[in-house]
């Protein structure tokens, strides 16, 4: 069966790149289930990166999250929390193109902090992921269709 994972356009590849990296992910076979423009709340990005809440870059990285809006997308195809992944390459642009030349982190990524995109880690998470972007939403849906 198909699996879904949330993806994440950063605020700083947003404006310039989204159409491109929206075709890369229809070429590449995923559905987009729901595709929404966001600014997120300082709140849920602390939430969605509470495991690096230790992290020196942590401050950093809750900043630029929340320095503009991002798209944020649920895709879903087999396995999509790993084609997902493959396709943004290792976290660190610079050591992406050594390994992954291809990957959307290597032609929109500046460093390992602005690396473009964002991919769930596993389906657990993922589920996770979309009810904390996309839960508030789902709701006003259901409340606008009722
Ligand atoms: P992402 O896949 O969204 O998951 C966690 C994010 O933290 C990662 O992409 C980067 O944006 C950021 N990150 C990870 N490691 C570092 C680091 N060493 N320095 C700065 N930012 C980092």
């Amino acid at each position: 069966p198909p699996e879904q994972t949330l993806a994440l356009i950063k605020p700083d590849t947003v404006e310039e790149h989204k159409d491109e990296i929206l075709k890369a992910i229809q070429d590449a076979g995923f559905s987009i289930l729901h595709m929404m423009a966001v600014c997120l709340s300082q709140a849920d990005i602390e939430k969605l990166y509470r495991k690096l809440q230790d992290k020196p870059f942590f401050n950093q990285l809750v900043d630029f999250m929340c320095s503009g809006p991002c798209m944020a997308l649920i895709l879903s195809k087999f396995r999509a929390v790993h084609e997902w992944r493959a396709m943004m390459g290792p976290t660190d642009p610079c050591q992406a193109r050594e390994t992954a030349a291809e990957s959307l982190r290597v032609h929109f990524g500046k460093d390992i902090l602005h690396n473009a995109v964002h991919g769930s880690s596993s389906s657990e998470r993922a589920n996770e992921e979309i009810h904390l972007v996309f839960g508030d939403v789902c709701r006003e849906e259901n409340q606008a269709s009722l």
